[in-house]
């Protein structure tokens, strides 16, 4: 790999679902990461509404930039680099971003690396352990994808398995929003279920027709409206943070057991976990457990860098850059919704 010194600063853009997220990274060091969720937008909906997102992404996306910009102490005229997510995503969420980047990479003159959103989640491991060893796997758990990856040296992502349906975080969204909890779900699920009998309920992992890599969570969930509708649960029912804890415990579970089939079969060295769900306690406990059974080191990066954040486009994009992508300014970069 070539020593390139004439990168110093490289802004970031992320706007591929409902946040709005600016980065400047300095030499490949996240030196800011401005994060604005538009989770009391969608609330009352129990889901993003795609037409609000792209809307509210537009209103903010001028500020965030800025406010990423002045927090690392840095003008915009001096960007070196430019990096922004093309996808998968809500592609007019998704255009946002990428119009914005364009229209500064055109400006100022300045290259622009686009970047794949599901890459740049399971880059956020590395941001805080450049060292990770290969080959890994890695688990991508998030509101949109529930994906298994071996990844046998840098910047190579082979997809093992995914859903075949709802991704895991979608299935506690929905469960959350069936329940009136509020949305998104997931975090909410967690705060209630803590404290409950999580063998309370019993659910059983999906089984898959195939054997393979691939999820399923669209049983589980009618199996968890069933339960729900059978014993009356809803919002303040006793048996709430049970039911809860025993969903979470279920979902966590199904999640492991392909890990754990996936370690047998192929031998990594290391274990990556990545998304919005890679908050979830549970996940991250139960991770680090199967990890340590198995003798190899857990990598699960902090909150902030698993749910969606610019930092992670940012650094996904330098480790291109330091691994030769041609620098360029192509403005007919795309944006690709799947
Ligand atoms: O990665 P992300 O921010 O957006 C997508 O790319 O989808 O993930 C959002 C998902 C939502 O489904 C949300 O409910 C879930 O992550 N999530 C959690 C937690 N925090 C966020 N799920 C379980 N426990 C949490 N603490
Ligand atoms: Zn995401």
């Amino acid at each position: 790999m070539a020593e390139k010194s004439e990168v110093r600063w490289l802004l970031a853009i992320e706007t591929s679902c409902d946040e709005t997220s600016a980065a400047v990274l300095e030499r490949g060091q996240i030196r800011s990461n401005i994060i604005l969720s538009q989770d009391e937008i969608h609330a009352p909906y129990g889901g993003v509404v795609p037409e609000l997102a792209s809307r509210q992404h537009l209103k903010s996306i001028d500020y965030i930039v800025n406010e990423s910009l002045e927090r690392a102490g840095v003008k915009v005229q001096d960007i070196d680099l430019y990096a922004v997510t093309q996808g998968p995503g809500l592609i007019g969420s998704l255009l946002v971003g990428l119009t914005f980047a364009k229209g500064l990479a055109y400006y100022f003159k300045r290259p622009l690396i686009g970047v794949d959103h599901l890459e740049a989640h399971l880059e956020a491991a590395f941001v805080e352990n450049p060292d990770i060893e290969f080959p890994a796997l890695a688990l991508l758990v998030s509101g949109g994808h529930t994906s298994l990856y071996f990844l046998d040296k840098p910047l190579t992502y082979r997809l093992l398995g995914k859903t075949r349906d709802d991704a895991a975080g979608e299935c506690l969204d929905k469960i959350a929003k069936f329940l009136d909890l509020g949305y998104p779900g997931g975090p909410i699920i967690e705060k209630l279920a803590r404290g409950g009998d999580s063998q309370r309920f019993h659910f059983s992992v999906p089984k898959m027709k195939k054997p393979g890599y691939d999820f399923s969570f669209s049983g589980l969930k009618t199996a968890a409206l069933r339960v729900i509708r059978e014993n009356g649960l809803k919002r303040d029912h006793l048996a709430l943070a049970d039911f809860l804890a025993s969903f979470e415990e279920i979902v966590v579970r199904s999640l492991l057991e392909k890990v754990n089939q996936a370690i047998i079969e192929f031998q990594p060295v290391a274990l990556i976990l990545g998304g919005g769900v890679a908050r979830n306690g549970r996940l991250r406990t139960g991770f680090s457990r199967l990890a340590a059974e198995n003798n190899l080191p857990a990598y699960i990066p902090s909150a902030r860098l698993c749910t969606d954040n610019a930092g992670m486009v940012g650094a996904l994009a330098w480790k291109k850059y330091r691994w030769g992508e041609p620098l360029r300014l192509d403005l007919g970069l795309d944006a690709y919704p799947r």
